[in-house]
């Protein structure tokens, strides 16, 4: 999402005011830091990147900071880096053109919302084009800052959305990634009088533009996975095979102190579904370790949830306790050193999970779409079910979709040779 917001500001800026992207941060009239705020530590990291970048900027060149960190912080940011210019929340990207003019801005409200509708050309990739489907989290998952950093969840209304996967097909990208928070809550809430549509009807419908060939999304949410959902997921050949499932704690008790409103039998059962409708289909999830109360018999459970459902990639984070969240305030706290050691457990689990699933690419083919030039002589793709292959071969392959018969594997990339 951070890098479709990037895209949004890049777009304004060029559109408007004429500015380029520059490597050199040294010859920019402008330095953007977007940032995250969901766990603690990339708050620190600003405030150093900020120093960094303070310290080797051109005379009378403007820094701005933007994203979640923003919104969360605001003029703060502006009292411990005073030689910042403006601040600007993940909600307000579109009012990038105005706010480098005014020194000092902070523009940080989250009821601000109609401007994400407008969308300006801008893409990072020219082969796969990031749509934002809704804004904003209606969620109060407890350990979760989001909410009050990008605000109400609104659904951006579906002709705009197929409207914009019509520009990429047009503009020769065969995939499209479409964004949200929760996005198979979609159609809960319009800004004004839309049409009505649910993520499963939004699917079908972008799966009509000719020339898009794959379609993925994030972030799905447990509960929402309803049997309709699983079942287009299955059945239209453009949707990738590829589901994010954050499965945050495998106890279902610590599910009920996180508010995600699912159990780890709903879990099971839905990944099961998965799995028995969608052969190949790859499942990666976020879990949080040692939330406030987490005994060793709750991560206990963690560990069997993984057992059971052979997640193909786990994103895995310590708790880091957050501002203006419900679980902030929880005093049943977890030792860190506890949380550290589960957390390497947790890894170590999965590692050895890995190595026997990728053991199995060994061989097979799968049709991959290359979208990245390696400086090692090498393009690298996707296939449908997210495994990242890298080829011998050069750009002449960029854009294509080609067959791959995998040679070597490992747990990051595996590496393979055209077949056809
Ligand atoms: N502490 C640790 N991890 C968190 N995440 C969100 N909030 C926190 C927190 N306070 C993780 C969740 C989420 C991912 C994007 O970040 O797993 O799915
Ligand atoms: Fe945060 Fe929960 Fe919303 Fe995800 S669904 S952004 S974890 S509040």
């Amino acid at each position: 999402m951070n890098v479709r917001d990037s895209e949004h500001m890049i777009a304004e800026l060029n559109a408007q005011e004429g500015y380029e992207l520059t490597d050199n941060p040294r010859e920019a009239d402008l330095i953007m830091i977007n940032t995250c705020s969901v766990r603690e530590k990339p708050v620190h990291k600003l405030f150093s990147e900020l120093g960094g970048f303070n310290k080797l900027k051109k005379e009378g060149a403007k820094i701005g900071v933007c994203g979640c960190t923003a919104s969360h912080l605001g003029k703060e940011i502006i009292k411990r880096a005073p030689y910042v210019n403006f601040v600007l929340g993940a909600r307000n990207v579109s009012k990038i053109g105005e706010v480098i003019h005014r020194d000092k801005a902070v523009e940080i409200d989250i009821d601000y919302d109609e401007s994400q509708f407008a969308f300006k050309d801008f893409r990072t990739s020219a082969y796969k084009a990031y749509i934002n489907i809704s804004i904003g989290c209606d969620k109060q998952c407890t350990f979760c800052i989001v909410p009050k950093t990008r605000g109400d969840e609104i659904s951006i209304p579906a002709d705009l959305i197929v409207a914009e996967a019509l520009k990429a097909a047009e503009s020769g990208a065969k995939e499209v990634f479409l964004l949200g928070q929760n996005v198979n809550n979609y159609g809960r809430r319009f800004s004004g009088d839309h049409e009505k549509v649910n993520f499963t009807e939004l699917l079908r419908r972008v799966s009509t533009v000719e020339g898009i060939e794959r379609i993925r999304f994030t972030s799905p949410h447990p509960l929402h996975m309803d049997d309709e959902f699983i079942e287009e997921f299955a059945r239209n050949p453009k949707i990738c095979k590829s589901m994010h499932m954050p499965l945050q704690s495998g106890s279902s008790e610590i599910l009920k102190a996180m508010k995600r409103g699912y159990s780890k039998e709903w879990f099971l059962n839905r990944a099961a579904k998965l799995r028995a409708m969608v052969p190949d289909v790859s499942i990666s999830t976020d879990i949080i370790v040692a939330f406030p109360g987490e005994s060793e018999e709750d991560f206990a459970d963690t560990l069997d949830v993984m057992r059971q459902v052979r997640f193909e990639q786990i994103f895995s984070f310590k708790y880091s306790p957050r501002p203006l969240t419900e679980a902030e305030k929880m005093t049943n706290t977890v030792d860190s050193e506890i949380g550290s050691e589960r957390l390497s457990r947790l890894q170590a689990y999965q590692d050895t999970i890995l190595d026997e699933i990728t053991a199995g690419y060994l061989g097979r083919e799968f049709d991959v779409y290359f979208e990245e030039l390696r400086s090692d002589g090498y393009v690298a793709g996707r296939t449908d079910n997210n495994i990242v292959i890298k080829v011998k071969g050069s750009e002449e392959w960029l854009g294509k979709i080609a067959r791959v018969r995998i040679t070597e594997v490992s747990r990051l990339v595996q590496y393979g040779e055209i077949v056809a």
